[in-house]
């Protein structure tokens, strides 16, 4: 500890040398503070924040830097032009966090991530060894909203993942540095509760921690590939190395200011895990009961008539949805194979047989029943009718050897040859599906300050 202090102390004062001197004999002296991590908090070894406190003696005339005045003694604002808490002579001095993030981000009053309320019927869980704490995920939060990630400090990864569509994007393909993604941006929310640990639509990512740096080195996206020009992940860490906030927010998860892919990794996936919606009618009706199949008694008919649809198989008369979108939390079955839907965004003549994963299936639409975007890797289905009516008929594109075999209806399909399964759902059952679907979302993902952006 006492090494990664004077790191940091040797480091603050070099940036303070344009402005300032660190040396006793001179105008401002520079001590070092240390903020404690809320006890209360996670398991986390004793992790803490040392930032410098720089004080001038009164009367101090200043370089004319300031942003008001050039007299000491004034309010502590960002006045050296640097963003170091300085030239303060009152004792009030603001860390880079507070001038950054005024009240947001408060270390030592951090939100809640760690110990939120999870129902008791929810098991999966695809954490390892990376449990949520209130610090790294605060972490994770300022990395996900932050466009200095990107080459050109245009997209955060919140620039595609947004809160107001479940941390999907309501756009088909997003925005990056260098032109569109290839596939529709994943919601997000519940990514938590799955036993897939696999991530991305193919199942590229073996870890969420491996996930989160891959979109920061993708070209398209945000542009450190190290590639054809790029700068490479090591250049964003040196960037962000210089960002006072980074050395004050790194100390205190980790104890020390330096950066490493691992730790980026780390807090960013914390911060994700932590998107969790439990607020939908199918909590409230299933907190109710002892089983899935029990009739919930908040459902209307129909709603009940659709939970029974989704979860019974085809050969029961069901439409057999649970197989792979397993309820109650509606995440994919790690075993499955694709869907049928086999088309490329920016290619009409090709197929990607490749994807296997999807989302759960909560918050598919927002608090007031709109959809959270288009739906599938490519977009391609933009309602819940389309979704119903591709499962209920699945014709089986020509080249597609990846079909997951509970999608070809039994043997060779009852259509004949080339053909998947027909549920023959009637219009009623169709609506009662979709109606069903509509009652896996929640409202408060899309509110809670918690997952909000910080830098706002
Ligand atoms: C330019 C838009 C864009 C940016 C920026 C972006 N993403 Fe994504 N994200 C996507 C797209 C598109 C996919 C699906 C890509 C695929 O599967 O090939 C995706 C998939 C994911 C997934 C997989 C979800 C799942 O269920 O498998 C995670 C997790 C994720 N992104 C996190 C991040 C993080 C963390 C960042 C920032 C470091 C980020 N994304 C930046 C567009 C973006
Ligand atoms: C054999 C496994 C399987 C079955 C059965 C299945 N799905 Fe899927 N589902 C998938 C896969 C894989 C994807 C991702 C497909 C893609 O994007 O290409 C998916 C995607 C979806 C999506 C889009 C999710 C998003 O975020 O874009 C919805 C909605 C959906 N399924 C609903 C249903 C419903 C409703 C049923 C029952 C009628 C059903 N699924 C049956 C495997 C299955």
């Amino acid at each position: 500890m006492k090494n990664a202090k004077s790191i940091l102390f040797g480091f603050l004062c070099m940036t303070l040398l344009s402005t300032f001197s660190c040396k006793d004999d001179q105008e401002v002296s520079c001590t070092e503070k240390t903020w404690y991590q809320d006890a209360d908090n996670d398991g986390l070894g004793n992790p803490l924040v040392t930032f410098l406190s720089c004080e001038a003696p009164v009367g101090y005339v200043g370089n004319g830097n300031d942003s008001d005045d050039s007299i000491a003694n004034d309010d502590g604002h960002n006045n050296n032009g640097n963003g170091n808490n300085n030239g303060n002579g009152n004792g009030n001095n603001l860390s880079a966090i507070e001038q950054t993030f005024g009240g947001k981000i408060d270390l030592t009053n951090l939100l809640n991530y760690a110990n939120q309320p999870i129902p008791n019927y929810i098991n999966k869980d695809n954490t390892t060894n990376n449990d949520i704490t209130n610090a790294g995920a605060t972490l994770g939060r300022v990395l996900f909203y932050d466009k200095k990630l990107s080459v050109n400090n245009t997209i955060a990864c919140a620039s595609c993942h947004k809160q107001a569509f479940a941390f999907g994007d309501g756009q088909l393909q997003s925005d990056g540095v260098a032109g569109v993604t290839g596939r529709h941006a994943m919601r997000l929310v519940n990514a938590r509760f799955a036993n897939e640990r696999h991530f991305f639509w193919d199942e590229r990512a073996n870890t969420l921690e491996d996930q989160t740096t891959m979109p920061i080195q993708n070209h398209v996206e945000m542009g450190f590939s190290g590639q054809d020009g790029d700068p490479g992940i090591n250049d964003l860490i040196i960037k962000l190395e210089a960002v006072p906030y980074y050395q004050e927010l790194f100390s205190f998860v980790y104890g020390d200011p330096n950066i490493t892919e691992q730790r980026m990794q780390d807090a960013l996936a914390q911060f994700i895990r932590s998107f969790q919606s439990f607020d939908s009618k199918f909590d409230q009706g299933r907190a109710q009961v002892n089983n899935n199949n029990a009739p919930f008694p908040n459902y209307t008919a129909q709603e009940n008539m659709g939970k029974t649809l989704f979860i019974q198989a085809p050969n029961q008369g069901g439409a057999g949805c649970q197989g792979c979108h397993r309820a109650p939390e509606f995440d994919i079955d790690p075993n499955s194979r694709n869907n049928n839907i086999v088309g490329v965004l920016d290619d009409p003549t090709a197929i990607d047989v490749t994807v296997t994963r999807s989302p759960s299936l909560r918050d598919l639409t927002n608090s007031t029943g709109q959809l959270n975007g288009p739906l599938m890797h490519n977009g391609s289905l933009t309602t819940l009718q389309a979704v119903i009516d591709h499962y209920n008929t699945i014709n089986i594109v020509p080249g597609n050897n990846n079909l997951d075999n509970r999608l070809r209806g039994g043997g060779g399909g009852p259509g004949g040859p080339g053909n998947g399964q027909r549920l023959n759902l009637t219009t009623q059952e169709k609506d009662a599906l979709a109606a069903f679907l509509q009652t896996l979302s929640g409202s408060n993902i899309y509110a809670d300050v918690r997952w909000s952006d910080p830098f706002l």
